[in-house]
């Protein structure tokens, strides 16, 4: 069924051939002897792919005439731009000296030099594409371990033929591949342990480049490091697109050094190139002085423009701080662009390194691929898009490479283009979603939009956090409470103030309940005051302390928990709330309190489903066999809705869960996930489950019902190792939805 985005991409496709007949024309004569008229199949789009009549520095002309800003960079191979003139000559000279001269050429030996020094390579050979060199490379591993197998990444892409997106494409090549997922440390620490035996090599990307610009962790990649030379197997960094990272690639960066590192893209100066090179005794398999060595072909393996090319690059144009400068503009652009997503409250993140740059529209940070893939990808077409539209030219999906001859003007330009585009579709753009975050320092230092101060209802400056803020703000601060609020603030209540002397710009003054004499509901209502007070205000960033939890004697897990209940009510438009707690035992509860508040939440929504009749659906935590992660499923009888593990962090199918989602929210997602379940009476395990939470919330405790270091068959602990035993609710009744068949 077409809906708004549909409509909005259909209008936007329909601009875009109008405005590139050419191209069209183009297109469809390619389409007579080209297959989709493509030849390349990362270069086609819908409605049909642009096409360029020529590129200076960092700008293309488009068959049509329009200009363009060349911010793809040919996928990391453009980063000498389209005419740079050292460059140029040097392919010029090497032209006039003579084309394939089926021979060598002193340049080979040059290139070859450069790039060992440059990536501390023992050895190197030249191929034509990043994709042989990666083919050779793995040849080489099979041959000199004389194992089978080779370990790969989703996402993960190694060249047309070595291309692992969610499973190895058809057209990648028949070896014995193992599959782990990036970024994922002890999943894949278990796989490289148990294919030990028969692994050659480890292949990866330091970076995912295509498959999102997604920075491999460094604890990942030394992992990596580590594991692969236990199992003995050869250590192979992907660094054609990475290398640009820093003058020694990404890995002199990370201070990881693999066995064997591939490169291409712009090292052959922008001519077709590849390159395989390190650990000299591995790499002596080709020394075709050696009896028995591995022979490697290729016609234009050494062809002189490459070589010419690449040794002009390398030694005239791409000094270290050119690099660092190139390098140091993607990251402004990166920030530009954060800046501008939290300024527009949209759910969009650039994510990256240095001069290589994914737009994405989910939150970041990303470190997996699923984090990436959660995405409409009809947004990414739409920005493309717009994009090309209005003069610049990325990949369409969101891929960014800066060349040397992009400015920061230009950058500039791009982040007010992607502001139009945001403007543009503002309703079609997921809306940035709230971040509870945990801070150790001192609420007075805090430079944010409001710090709330845990004020007493007569508002003249007390003690604990609030004679710090006042002390802190100066003596206006209390002259200023006094004029604005003469008869102080109720309990539960809230109001602001200027900050004074404060770093942050108001005081956002709450009135918490004292223990014993207050109700809860008075402390959860202080937050939700203090939060509507911001959002009045228009403040995008809040710290709060914890409310009444000092002298006023709440016990400090109801108090973060009310904390959490109060964002949650508040339906706050804020981007960030922090805690601040100079305390590290505080803050390690808040911090695991939010860790906990994913699977907390779904077990409220289970009860807040029982409470709107669906009483069949039943949730069972426990822990997983490793004792890592906590686990829940939610069933109604014999269905499964929902398996969730804290391994996925906020991530419930597809739902991000935190301490600021109400679990009645998470209740309207746990019955999308399961369409026909239809309201079920089962008062007897309602009202187990119910008590059973109840235990839970007061306890602030991680519940189990089943793990392995305990014995479960006398029911729920309510706690890690409490001893804490309450049995099981009643056994659910059988589910109506199944008897009908
Ligand atoms: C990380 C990585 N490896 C290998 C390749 C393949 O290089 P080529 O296109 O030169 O075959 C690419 C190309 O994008 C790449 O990004």
């Amino acid at each position: 069924m077409a809906d708004s985005l549909d409509s909005a991409l259909h209008a936007a496709a329909e601009r875009f051939t109008a405005a590139n007949p050419l191209s069209k024309q183009r297109w469809d004569a390619a389409r007579q002897s080209l297959p989709g008229g493509n030849t390349r199949t990362v270069l086609f789009h819908d409605p049909f792919p642009l096409a360029f009549a020529g590129g200076r520095d960092a700008t293309l002309t488009t068959l049509d005439g329009a200009t363009l800003t060349d911010l793809l960079g040919e996928f990391t191979a453009g980063l000498f731009g389209h005419s740079e003139a050292r460059i140029l000559r040097a392919v010029h000279e090497a032209l006039d000296s003579g084309i394939s001269l089926g021979g060598h050429n002193d340049r080979e030996q040059h290139l070859a030099r450069l790039l060992c020094e440059r990536f501390g390579l023992g050895l190197v050979r030249f191929t034509n594409s990043g994709t042989e060199a990666n083919l050779m490379a793995l040849a080489l591993a099979v041959e000199y371990t004389r194992r089978p197998k080779v370990l790969v990444f989703r996402g993960g892409y190694h060249g047309g033929v070595l291309s692992f997106g969610d499973k190895p494409s058809p057209v990648t090549v028949p070896h014995q591949w193992v599959v782990a997922d990036y970024n994922d440390v002890s999943g894949t620490r278990a796989l490289i342990r148990e294919h030990a035996g028969d692994l050659a090599a480890v292949l990866v990307e330091p970076m995912l480049g295509s498959g999102g610009a997604i920075p491999g962790a460094p604890g990942f990649l030394q992992m990596l490091r580590d594991e692969a030379s236990a199992a003995k197997a050869l250590l192979i960094f992907d660094e054609v697109m990475t290398s640009r990272l820093g003058p020694g690639g990404l890995q002199r960066e990370l201070g990881i050094q693999p066995d064997l590192t591939t490169l291409g893209k712009y090292l052959g100066g922008g001519m077709s190139f590849g390159a395989f090179g390190g650990r000299a005794d591995v790499m002596a398999y080709f020394d075709p002085t050696r009896n028995g060595h591995l022979a490697h072909a290729g016609t234009f393996n050494n062809n002189v423009l490459t070589m010419a090319a690449g040794v002009a690059g390398l030694t005239e144009v791409l000094t270290d701080a050119a690099l660092a400068d190139l390098n140091a503009r993607g990251d402004r652009l990166r920030d530009g662009l954060a800046a501008l997503f939290d300024e527009r409250g949209v759910t969009m993140h650039a994510s990256g390194i240095g001069s290589i740059l994914t737009l994405h529209f989910v939150p970041g940070p990303i470190h997996r691929l699923e984090d990436a893939a959660a995405a409409d990808p009809r947004l990414r077409q739409l920005l493309f898009l717009w994009l090309a539209d209005h003069g610049f030219w990325i990949a369409q999906r969101g891929f960014i490479a800066l060349s040397l001859p992009v400015t920061d003007a230009d950058c500039d330009r791009f982040v007010e283009c992607v502001g139009s585009f945001i403007d543009e579709y503002r309703d079609l753009l997921p809306p940035q979603r709230l971040r509870v975050r945990v801070i150790r320092g001192d609420i007075t230092e805090q430079r944010v939009d409001a710090i709330v101060n845990a004020a007493s209802p007569a508002m003249r400056g007390g003690g604990g956090v609030d004679g710090a803020i006042h002390r802190a703000a100066g003596p206006g601060l209390l002259a200023e409470c006094v004029e604005r609020f003469p008869s102080g603030l109720p309990v539960g209540g809230a109001g602001w103030t200027d900050a004074h002397d404060l770093p942050a710009s108001r005081v956002i003054h709450a009135v918490g309940p004292v223990h014993g004499s207050g109700s809860r509901d008075q402390l959860v209502s202080a937050y939700v005051s203090a939060l509507r007070v911001a959002d009045e205000l228009g403040a995008r960033t809040v710290a709060f302390p914890l409310i009444s939890a000092g002298v006023y004697g709440w016990p400090r897990a109801d108090a973060i928990q009310a904390g959490f209940d109060g964002i949650a009510a508040s339906g706050t438009s804020l981007r960030e709330v922090r805690f601040v707690t100079p305390h590290d035992d505080i803050a390690r509860d808040i911090e695991a309190a939010l860790w906990r508040a994913t699977p907390l939440r779904i077990l409220q929504a289970v009860r807040a489903l029982h409470e709107r009749g669906f009483e069949s659906v039943r949730a069972r935590p426990g822990m997983s066999p490793s004792g890592m992660y906590w686990r829940v499923s939610v069933m109604a009888g014999a269905r499964d809705i929902l398996g969730y593990t804290t391994g996925n962090g906020s991530d419930v199918v597809g739902m991000d869960v935190t301490a600021a989602t109400p679990a009645e929210a998470v209740a309207d997602h746990l019955l999308s996930l399961s369409p026909g379940l239809e309201p079920a009476a089962d008062a007897a395990y309602a009202e187990g489950y119910r008590d059973l939470l109840s235990l839970v919330e007061e306890n602030a405790a991680r519940p189990s019902a089943f793990a392995d270091y305990f014995d479960d068959s006398d029911g729920w602990e309510i706690g890690w190792g409490s001893g804490m035993r309450v049995p099981h609710p009643p056994e659910a009744r059988e589910d109506p939805s199944q008897r009908s068949n």
